[in-house]
């Protein structure tokens, strides 16, 4: 409670944006903090910035720290155009007079628990941030950042005293680099995006029915059987390890087993359950191949590579995978069904699990802990493996009440393109859990899931971010911080922020759309795209077949989750309508006498509406010389379809007048046909402009 209380404190102090107080200056802005961190005192004053800034260290040789205050004063300089004196900070920075001061007491491990509190305190004249490990500096470096304020005066950092800890130890995203392969950098940027808000775990999901994507030295045809080409070095590999260290973040690789595993089989059919030859699966769900857990060879092979793996990736946790095995393979295998029988395996679950305690063993041999999917999660595991949740809290809580450790994913699949505000109320431990504490300390956080069906180098950063930054809030501020409106005010600031870090979910649009428009004026299509979502969940294999290989440049690829003018247009009608359940209309005249006279809210919604309504004639000319676009041609006309009904809507409720059930039933049945998706994508005003037409009919919402 106590951060919800300094958090309502500040509030009332620093209400104003950018606006004057008495004594002339500039009030400070709002927080445009995330994660908020877990407690928050305003103090006197501010610090200005100034070119004479610069930083000085006290603490055990740590180039981590080292080069997060480089990186930090590069950024802080990129912001301001300032011209610092200090290039790269090293231990010799000791000058007392420097102004910004870290002060860490040990070199932390980038492993799971370490300590990543830190303490910042912001005054006139100088600002410390101090904390147990460097990885702690890091973390508070980012705050720091954050709280960088613009004004008439220049630049300031606000006085604030910040004691920060995380809520969950295990604060991750995973990549897919198997559906699509990522190269290198966009590794990289992902990770200092996630740095940026603290997350502290890659998931890199490293082979799959469609990719095998690292290079092994033991069992070489793996890779250049298994990828196309398209994998990663064991140099490379190491080089992103570095990376990540640096930012304090560690890389658990994922290789799923027995299931998913065609990739693997291409080079070493003897793995498999069936013959084959098998090749690299191109289309995209749940496959049959699957490893043959009834042979002693398959666990030899196993053995070295987890060797060779465990030497090449630190990190403690080995994520198995184990979700989705198909079956049919072990079914038909009348040698597979005999050593069911000699076990006394009753079922393919019972199989799965005696592979599971083989690779168990293996990884013990190599001091890593076993994590996979919920599939793992069997009577006969001992309660030393980690279960990673994909099918939701209920199946994490009962392993957390039985012993287990575990995290969650589901609700954080963002590859299913839902909103923000979806993933950000999604808690792995939920508000009022009836879960003992003891299981509760099991539930050690969670991870985003970017499943790469979809997406490729281009468009992957507009489906991580920004909603990863609320996902990020949620696993590492306090359970209390959950006020959504004020999440969204956050996002969009930490959002543009987030692009100097190389990251593309905001460049790449008007690029797609420029190719989309082939290279004509692409503000029609904009106005379209900016008011559209791809279709949800598994809809949109559901209606089309995709492959690895199918294009990923169409307008639904362009559009983003969560579409933000939709979005605040929703809002605009929900605060219009709620307004008016309050102060009845006026009755006043609305269309041919200016604009004076109505609420603001009106006079908004009649901007976007008259835009939409007057774009597809524009956009038409666009179509007609760009065949990609056919497919959107009638979402367009329907967009205008529905945002004259909506004028028409708000006519009747400007003029205090009701619309008669029929026109309401019309105009309704209009705009649910305008919900059907076009090109995998969807309007997603229509619901907005039908609360409008119900309210002209009398109907306001709850
Ligand atoms: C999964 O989504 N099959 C882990």
């Amino acid at each position: 409670m106590k951060s919800l209380y300094t958090f309502l404190l500040i509030m009332l102090i620093y209400p104003l944006e950018g606006r004057e107080d008495q004594t002339g200056q500039m009030a400070s802005q709002q927080l445009n903090l995330m994660p908020m961190p877990a407690e928050l005192t305003p103090g006197e004053g501010r610090f200005p910035l100034g070119e004479d800034f610069t930083i000085r260290v006290s603490g055990p040789a740590s180039d981590r720290a080292y080069g997060g205050a480089t990186r930090m004063l590069r950024r802080l300089s990129g912001r301001t155009g300032l011209f610092f004196s200090q290039d790269f900070i090293g231990p010799e920075d000791t000058s007392s007079s420097a102004p910004l001061e870290l002060k860490w007491s040990r070199v932390g491990q980038v492993e799971l628990g370490e300590n990543e509190s830190y303490t910042l305190a912001v005054a006139a004249d100088h600002i410390t941030l101090s904390a147990e490990t460097d990885i702690g500096i890091l973390r508070g470096l980012e705050t720091l950042l954050q709280l960088l304020v613009a004004g008439r005066e220049g630049y300031h950092f606000p006085a604030f005293r910040i004691e920060d800890t995380p809520r969950f130890a295990w604060r991750g995203l995973l990549i897919d680099v198997c559906r699509h392969f990522m190269p290198v950098d966009v590794i990289k940027r992902n990770l200092d995006g996630m740095a940026a808000v603290k997350l502290n775990v890659l998931h890199w999901h490293l082979s799959e029915n469609q990719g095998f994507r690292v290079e092994s030295k033991t069992y070489p045809k793996l890779h250049q059987l298994g990828s196309d080409g398209f994998y990663y070095t064991q140099e490379q590999i190491k080089d992103v390890l570095a990376y990540a260290d640096a930012r304090g973040i560690r890389v658990m690789p994922e290789f799923d087993m027995p299931g998913h595993a065609t990739s693997w089989l291409v080079g070493y059919p003897e793995l498999g359950s069936a013959p084959g030859p098998y090749t690299i699966e191109r289309k995209f769900g749940i496959f049959d191949p699957t490893m043959d857990p009834t042979r002693e060879t398959t666990y030899t092979f196993l053995d070295a590579f987890f060797k060779e793996m465990s030497d090449l990736f630190p990190d403690r946790y080995m994520h198995i995978g184990g979700d989705e095995v198909e079956g049919s393979q072990w079914e038909a295998n009348a040698d597979i069904h005999a050593f069911m029988r000699k076990h006394q395996l009753s079922d393919n679950e019972a199989l799965q699990s005696y592979f599971n305690q083989r690779i168990l063993k293996i990884l013990t041999k190599y001091d890593r802990k076993l994590i996979g999917w919920d599939e793992i999660f069997h009577p006969s595991m001992p309660t030393n493996i980690v279960i990673h949740s994909w099918r939701g809290q209920k199946a994490l809580g009962e392993a957390a009440s039985q012993g287990y450790q575990g995290i969650l994913s589901n609700g954080y699949y963002i590859d299913l393109i839902q909103p923000t505000d979806f993933h950000y109320l999604n808690d792995p431990i939920p508000p009022g859990s009836e879960l003992t504490s003891e299981a509760q300390a099991n539930i050690l956080g969670g991870e985003a899931t970017m499943w790469a069906e979809f997406i490729t180098p281009e468009t992957i950063d507009s489906r991580i971010w920004p909603r990863l930054a609320a996902i990020a809030e949620r696993l590492w501020s306090p359970i209390d911080v959950r006020d959504v409106g004020d999440m969204y005010r956050r996002l969009d600031v930490i959002s543009f922020q987030l692009e100097e870090l190389g990251l593309m979910h905001e460049k790449n649009y008007p690029m797609m759309l420029r190719r989309l428009t082939n290279n004509t004026d692409i503000e029609p299509l904009k106005v379209l795209v900016d008011v559209i979502e791809p279709v949800k969940y598994y809809n949109r294999p559901m209606q089309r077949e995709y492959t690895s290989y199918s294009p990923m440049t169409r307008t639904v690829d362009a559009a983003r989750p969560d579409a933000k003018v939709a979005r605040n247009f929703r809002r605009l009608v929900d605060e219009y309508l709620n307004e008016r359940k309050e102060r009845p209309a006026t009755g006043r005249r609305f269309l041919g006498f200016g604009r004076k006279g109505r609420s603001e809210h009106a006079d908004e919604m009649i901007t976007w509406l008259e835009l939409w309504q007057a774009n597809h004639a524009r956009l038409k000319v666009t179509i007609d010389q760009s065949p990609v676009l056919d497919e959107i041609e009638t979402l367009s006309a329907d967009l205008a379809s529905c945002a004259t009904i909506g004028l028409e809507a708000l006519k009747y409720l400007e003029e205090g007048k009701k619309a008669s059930p029929r026109w309401v039933e019309g105009k309704r049945n209009v705009i649910k046909a305008a919900r059907k998706p076009r090109g995998q994508a969807e309007l997603m005003v229509t619901p907005a402009i039908d609360a409008l037409v119900q309210a002209a009919g009398g109907v306001l919402p709850e």
